[in-house]
This record gives C-alpha cells, sequence and structure tokens, in this order.
C-alpha cells in the first residue's frame, strides 16, 4: 500500500470524471438496473458521483449532494440492483486498468452504503422506479 491516497491512484479529478462517465453510461445501457434513472437528472448525477468519490477518496472536494439514504429513499431498490450496479463499476474499474487493491479499497468505503440503497431484499433486478419517488432538483436550481 502506498502513501498516496486513493484519490491519488485513482488518477484524481480527470480520471474519476472519466470513469464515473463510462460508468453512467453502462448503467443507462443495463436493462436490470436502468428504469430506476428514467426520471434522473444525468448531467446532476455525474457531478454528484464525481464529488462522492472524490471526496470518500481523499481529494480535497466537498460532496453536496443529498446523503445515501435520502437519495435512495422510496426507489424500492433490490439486492439484484444493487449487485448489478457494482458489475458495472467494476467493469468500468477493469476498462481503466485501475489495479486490484484500489478497487477494492473503493468497493470497500462504498459497500457498506448498501444498507442505505438497497430496500428490497430480493434477487429481482428491472424493477419499475415507483411513481411516487422525488428526484432531486437539476443541478440549475440548487
Ligand atoms: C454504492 C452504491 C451507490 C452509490 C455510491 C450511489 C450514489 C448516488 C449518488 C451520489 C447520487 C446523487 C445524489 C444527489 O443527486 O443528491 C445517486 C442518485 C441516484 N441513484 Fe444511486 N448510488 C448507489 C446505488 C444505486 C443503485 C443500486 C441504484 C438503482 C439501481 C441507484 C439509483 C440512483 C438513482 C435513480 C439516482 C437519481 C436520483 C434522482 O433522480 O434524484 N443508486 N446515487
Amino acid at each position: 500500500m502506498s502513501h498516496h491516497t486513493l484519490y491519488e491512484r485513482l488518477g484524481g479529478g480527470a480520471a474519476i470524471t472519466a470513469v464515473v462517465d463510462d460508468f453512467a453510461a453502462r448503467c443507462a445501457s443495463d436493462s436490470r438496473i436502468n428504469a430506476k434513472f428514467a426520471r434522473t437528472d444525468i448531467a446532476r448525477l455525474k457531478a454528484m458521483l464525481v464529488e462522492q468519490i472524490s471526496a470518500a477518496t481523499g481529494g480535497k472536494v466537498q460532496y453536496t449532494g443529498r446523503s445515501m439514504s435520502d437519495t435512495h429513499r422510496g426507489m424500492q431498490v433490490t439486492a439484484g440492483e444493487f449487485d448489478a450496479l457494482v458489475e458495472d463499476l467494476v467493469a468500468t474499474l477493469n476498462k481503466f486498468g485501475v489495479a486490484d487493491a484500489s478497487q477494492s479499497q473503493l468497493l470497500g468505503i462504498l459497500g457498506p452504503l448498501r444498507g442505505d440503497i438497497v430496500e428490497v431484499e430480493s434477487p429481482a433486478t428491472g424493477t419499475p422506479l415507483p411513481d411516487s419517488y422525488q428526484t432531486a432538483p437539476p443541478l440549475a436550481t440548487v
């Protein structure tokens, strides 16, 4: 383990932005999970993911989005959908050649958020976003 932060080992802000772009595109084309993003402001989502990953890995960036429980409450995300999203993230990290140790460290940071995100302990995937779910305001209005 080097003394550099995970943020630095991932390649810093530009690399994390590229990772999030690829990851978001993978989620958008993954029929196991893309129904959940039907009403999402994708520009906001990508900006918030870059902030969150940067802040969580030691970058000098502040996360300005909502908490994971507020964000995902009422979305009815299943265990199967959570696993599918993690699979998509790992595929992106592999594409970018992120070392196994760095991948494990990142998943070790994000994994514990599962309890704030998964509402349905079922292997089902492709479940719809409930009509009652209220999306975040677009970034421009924040
Ligand atoms: C560790 C896993 C996850 C992390 C770290 C994560 C992180 C985030 C973040 C940072 C946001 C933006 C919050 C904001 O706009 O204030 C967000 C939004 C969102 N997430 Fe997740 N998420 C995870 C898992 C999932 C899963 C499994 C699903 C569904 C398959 C999901 C669906 C969504 C959707 C639909 C939005 C947009 C909400 C809106 O329209 O306002 N997320 N997530």
